[in-house]
């Protein structure tokens, strides 16, 4: 059997039809596969490698780590370096109130952390939700997730969970003294990038703090600089109960955290100890990755360049078959009338080197988000190939 033929029989299929590259190389915004073609890389993995594949950094940080020590104990006993380190970081990047960091190896981890702290803190039991948002893949994290199709087989999920619609203010009268708290996408991703009004995120943090609810945000894909600013709600005036991180956090490692203020988060400690439990949370090497990727992100200027890149996407991608360009930072849905048209599109795109895909929640959309730090000159060549898929299409 060829590893193709082995990928099918032996590694769990979760698709009938796996894009099925077989990538041996990975550098920067390029993917190389076995037969050295080359692909521009506009997914990152999906909202991962913020700062580039094999950013040098990130590998030498790796490479310190694994001289030192790996796995040495479950998660909060021992004082392991790179977590304090890059708890330390990353708090001093965040507002004030964002002080303490419960590690995981996950998002979907990260959400089922921050719903049971959420719980326990308030003593209430009702979670608030959102239409087309998505969380996770686990259990409570799909309890929440906004579409009926992907939860509906695995009932019964968390009760007392509500899905409201997202960006409407008479949603919120449903947020009241019953609500533990409201997890909702900054943007929202899987939907095809939709952008709540600045008003709105207001009002749902002035109706969370009046009911006594916590508000979670999910930004495990608006996080890490994907929007232009190092945090989505940064955009916003906002700042959640719990944030919400994972993917580009561990800099290509496995990697997702909830962070809140110590005042919440000492509630694991008691009644019952040890009250969220993971034994490889915050890996240190995946931490030492984090921590090198955050330092290149902030140190390298990727932040400052977003805007003109996300720009020069708009400009090149016009074509009378798209049919509108959501961005919101180096990150872009291109509607199209159609998933049928989409799929031509990205098929050609992938045929022709150029990786692209489309959204959960959004089949007629095309998903950008690449590395940040992608050059111009690979933007320009993709936009072609894209322009010229759309014509073929
Ligand atoms: C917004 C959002 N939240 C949560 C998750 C779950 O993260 P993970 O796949 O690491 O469990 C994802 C993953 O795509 C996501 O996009």
């Amino acid at each position: 059997m060829n590893q193709r033929e082995i990928f099918l029989r032996h590694v769990a299929q979760t698709s009938a039809s796996p894009l099925g590259l077989e990538i041996v190389k990975a550098e920067g915004s390029l993917l190389y596969d076995v037969n050295g073609k080359e692909y521009i890389d506009l997914i990152g993995g999906i909202s991962v490698a913020n700062v580039g594949h094999r950013h040098s950094k990130v590998i030498e940080a790796i490479k310190k780590q694994l001289d030192a020590y790996l796995h040495i104990m479950v998660y909060g006993e021992f004082i392991e370096a790179p977590q304090v380190e890059y708890a330390k970081l990353l708090t001093d990047h965040l507002p004030a109130s964002l002080n303490s960091v419960y590690f995981t190896n996950s998002g979907t981890e990260a959400v089922e952390g921050a719903m049971k702290l959420a719980k326990r803190t308030t003593g209430r039991t009702q979670i608030i939700a959102f239409n087309r948002s998505y969380h996770g893949s686990t259990q409570g994290a799909l309890s929440v997730i906004g579409d009926e199709y992907w939860r509906n087989s695995f009932r019964p999920l968390l009760p007392d969970v509500l899905h409201l619609e997202y960006n409407s203010f008479d949603s919120l009268k449903e947020i009241t003294e019953q609500t533990a708290c409201v997890i909702a996408e900054t943007v929202q991703a899987e939907a095809g990038i939709i952008i709540p009004s600045k008003e709105w995120m207001v009002t749902l943090r002035k109706k969370c703090d009046e009911t006594g609810s916590l508000l979670i945000l999910d930004e495990i894909q608006t996080g890490f600089g994907r929007t232009g600013r190092l945090w989505g709600f940064e955009h916003f005036d906002i700042v959640p109960d719990i944030l919400l991180l994972g993917k580009a956090l561990g800099g290509g490692m496995p990697l997702g955290a909830f962070i809140a203020d110590k005042n919440l988060m000492w509630q694991l400690t008691e009644n019952p100890v040890l009250g969220h439990i993971t034994t490889f949370g915050g890996h240190p090497v995946c931490c030492a990755a984090g921590m090198a990727a955050l330092k290149a992100l902030l140190d390298e200027g990727m932040l400052n360049e977003v805007k003109n890149k996300e720009e020069l996407f708009s400009s090149l991608l016009v074509h009378k078959k798209i049919i509108s360009l959501r961005s919101f930072g180096l990150w872009m849905a291109v509607e199209f009338e159609n998933f049928e048209t989409n799929k031509k599109v990205i098929d050609h795109c992938i045929a022709n080197g150029v990786l692209v895909d489309w959204f959960l929640f959004a089949s007629n959309c095309m998903r950008i988000s690449p590395p940040l730090m992608i050059d111009e000159n690979l933007m320009e060549r993709s936009c072609k190939i894209i322009l010229q898929a759309c014509a073929m299409s």
